[in-house]
């Protein structure tokens, strides 16, 4: 491995591989390596490993007191990292694991505080795609891995949206397939009587409360807020101004203009980028993909359509809102 010093970061070769089994030996020696997921893109570490686990913070520009999910291959590696599953968490993992679900619960004492930004919980995850299933088999030990973006930039649904934004900064990067979903898993605390949505996700609402009907969402009070540090930071943001609209009417189409909805736009040709969807399901899949081709053509500003809130809508609608904050 080659390393040039460059500021606080050694600029590396970055091996770009097919084989699970190549990219788990870098991870097992201590290296940094983004995996495909059915959601988006991971960036990770050996959970264990505190010093590669900051070094995942320093790779990001990730500010330090937001927790990193933890992902696992089996179920018996959730008794290296929770200190007990009480009833809710068992019903989400019983009814959603593998899948795109991260379960928040009490961490066991040996988790290193920089997986959990120090919080005495700890967000597990068992994704259910393929590809990230043999790499995280061969790892053999838990996978703290946030998205692997940039902090601040949309999270990665293609390893070539990866390679811009981390290639040279983390060591392996393990080639998969588009994410199906596009989106992030769905973030549940399960630490105290009542479950708390703490990010809306793949697996929705409704299929939250069908297993567990008093699941509350999570409030912006100061509780909650403090419950769900990652939704403090700014997140998912192209470099282009968000606009969220309710027709494609209202959208002024420029050559420097760019739209995405449900609804298709009667002068698609005079955008930048124009891109109808036929589902939320689409829209979804096609969001961050559509943001980051916005951004490498310089379009400055994107006209988003809103969508229902039932389903998908929920997250997706909560991905806009903080894109158009940025
Ligand atoms: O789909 C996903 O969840 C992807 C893939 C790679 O698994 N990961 C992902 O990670 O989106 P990240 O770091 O971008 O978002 C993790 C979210 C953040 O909002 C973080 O604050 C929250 O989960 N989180 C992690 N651990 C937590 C904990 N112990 N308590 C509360 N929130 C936690
Ligand atoms: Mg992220």
């Amino acid at each position: 491995m080659v390393s040039v010093a460059f500021g606080s970061l050694n600029l590396v070769d970055t091996c770009l591989t097919d084989s699970p089994q190549e990219a788990a030996a870098y991870l097992r020696a201590g290296a940094l390596v983004a995996f495909p997921t059915e959601t988006v893109y991971g960036l990770g570490a050996d959970a264990f490993d505190a010093e590669a686990v900051a070094a995942i913070f320093n790779a990001k520009g990730r500010p330090a007191d937001n927790p990193l999910i933890v992902h696992i291959a089996h179920h018996d590696q959730l008794m290296l990292l929770a200190e007990g599953l009480p009833p809710n968490a068992r019903t989400l993992i019983d009814h959603f694991f593998p899948g795109p679900i991260t379960v928040i619960v009490k961490k066991k004492h040996g988790v290193p505080a920089v997986v959990t930004a120090g919080l005495n919980t700890v967000g597990v995850r068992m994704p259910g795609h393929p590809v990230a299933q043999a790499f995280l088999a061969a790892c053999g030990c838990p996978v703290a891995a946030p998205s692997a973006n940039l902090s601040g930039h949309p999270s990665p649904t293609t390893w070539r949206a990866v390679y811009d934004d981390l290639g040279g900064r983390i060591d392996c990067l393990l080639k998969g397939g588009r994410s199906v979903a596009g989106l992030e898993s769905t973030v549940v605390d399960c630490t105290e009587a009542a479950p708390v949505l703490l990010r809306a996700g793949v697996i929705t609402v409704e299929q939250l409360r069908a297993v567990l009907p008093a699941l509350r969402i999570r409030a912006a009070d100061t509780h909650d807020a403090v419950r769900s540090p990652g939704m403090r930071h700014r997140h998912y943001a192209p470099q282009g101004r968000v606009c969220l609209i309710t027709a494609p009417r209202e959208a002024e189409a420029r050559s420097d203009t760019a739209y995405i909805g449900l609804s298709p736009p009667a002068t698609a040709q005079r955008f930048g980028l124009a891109m109808h969807c036929a589902t939320v399901e689409a829209y979804a899949h096609e969001l961050f993909d559509f943001f980051r081709r916005c951004d490498a053509a310089n379009l400055s500003v994107i006209y988003c359509q809103r969508t229902p809130t039932a389903g998908l809508g929920l997250a997706l609608m909560d991905r806009l809102h903080r894109a158009a904050e940025g």
